[in-house]
Parts: C-alpha cells; structure tokens; sequence
C-alpha cells in the first residue's frame, strides 16, 4: 500500500540536499568587510540604519501622493543634522572609506529636500531617490559589523 511513498521520499531528499549545499554556498559568499564595534555601538548603528529606511518608506509614499512638504520634511531630518551625534571614539572604529558614505549619504537627503522646491514633478524626485539609494547598496555590499572582542 505504500508504494508511491518511495518516489516521494527521493525527491524531499534531494530537495533537502539542494537546500543545504545552498545554504553552504551562500555563507561562503559574505565577503563583506566586517566592521567591530561594541553591542551598544551596533544598537546605535542599526537604529539609525532603521531610521533610514523608515525615511525612505515615508518619502516614497509621500511622493505617490504629491505631499512635496513632507517628503523636504523627512528629508531634512536625515541630512547633515542626523550626522552629528557620531561619538569620537566609534568615529575611530570606523573605515574612512566607510564614513564617506556615510556622509556622502545625509548630504544626499539635504540635497533630496533643496530638489523638492525646484522638481517639477515628483518622478524626478523619485528618479533621485533611486540615486541615493546607491549609497545605501554599495554600502551594505561592502560591510557588515560584529562585535569586537573585549577580553
Ligand atoms: C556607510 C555605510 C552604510 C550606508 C550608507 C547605509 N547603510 Fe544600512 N547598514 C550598513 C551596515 C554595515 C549594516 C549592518 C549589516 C550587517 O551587519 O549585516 C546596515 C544595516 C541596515 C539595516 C538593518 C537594520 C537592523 O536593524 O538590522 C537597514 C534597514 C539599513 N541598513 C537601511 C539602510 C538604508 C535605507 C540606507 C540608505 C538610505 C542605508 N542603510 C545606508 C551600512 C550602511
């Protein structure tokens, strides 16, 4: 009576051994730079990687709905502004080339808010969206971070 479980059996294994060679390659893959920090300085970190990404959620829907005011608004809060509270000595943790863009990402979101006054259209804000979100791939394709060893 059991006859059709042994075909089905063949196949899940199979299908169990393609998921973990998979999985294998796919941890050899990370080649990212790993940065080290404490894990309060990673809370830190990630919290404001979150706060970008609420941004860019919050501008994108305002852009759909023409609300030009908050998408300058949203904009404004991830310039330059949100780049000071950086304290010395996670400063020093971090790569120059890392701290570059960095930079070169909150200067983009005060020059997202400066376009909101002169775009014609909320495409071409969207179009400089996309630009910007260049810096947050590159970024993430090259780094990662983990927590230093503290013994
Ligand atoms: C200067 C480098 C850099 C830039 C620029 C950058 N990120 Fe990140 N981001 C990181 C790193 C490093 C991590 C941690 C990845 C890891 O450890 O696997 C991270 C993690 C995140 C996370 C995960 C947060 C969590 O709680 O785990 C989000 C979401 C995120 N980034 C969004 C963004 C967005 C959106 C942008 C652009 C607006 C951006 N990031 C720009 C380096 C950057």
């Amino acid at each position: 009576m059991n006859t059709n479980s042994k075909p089905f059996t063949k196949i899940t294994t199979a299908f169990a051994l393609a998921l973990s060679i998979g999985g294998a390659s796919q941890a050899i893959a990370d080649q990212r730079t790993p940065i080290l920090v404490s894990a309060a300085e990673q809370d830190a970190l990630l919290g404001e990687m979150r706060s970008f990404l609420e941004a860019v959620q919050t501008i994108t829907e305002a852009l759909a709905e023409n609300d030009m005011a908050t998408v300058a608004e949203t904009a404004k809060t991830m310039g330059m502004r949100a780049a000071k509270g950086v304290p010395a000595p996670l400063m020093k943790k971090l790569p120059m080339d890392f701290r570059k863009m960095g930079m070169v990402t909150h200067i983009a979101f005060d020059e997202l808010a400066q376009s909101v006054e002169v775009a014609d259209n909320p495409l071409e804000v969207v179009a400089e969206l996309g630009d910007l979100m260049l810096n947050c791939t590159a970024c993430h394709a090259t780094y990662r971070f983990g927590i230093e060893d503290d013994s």
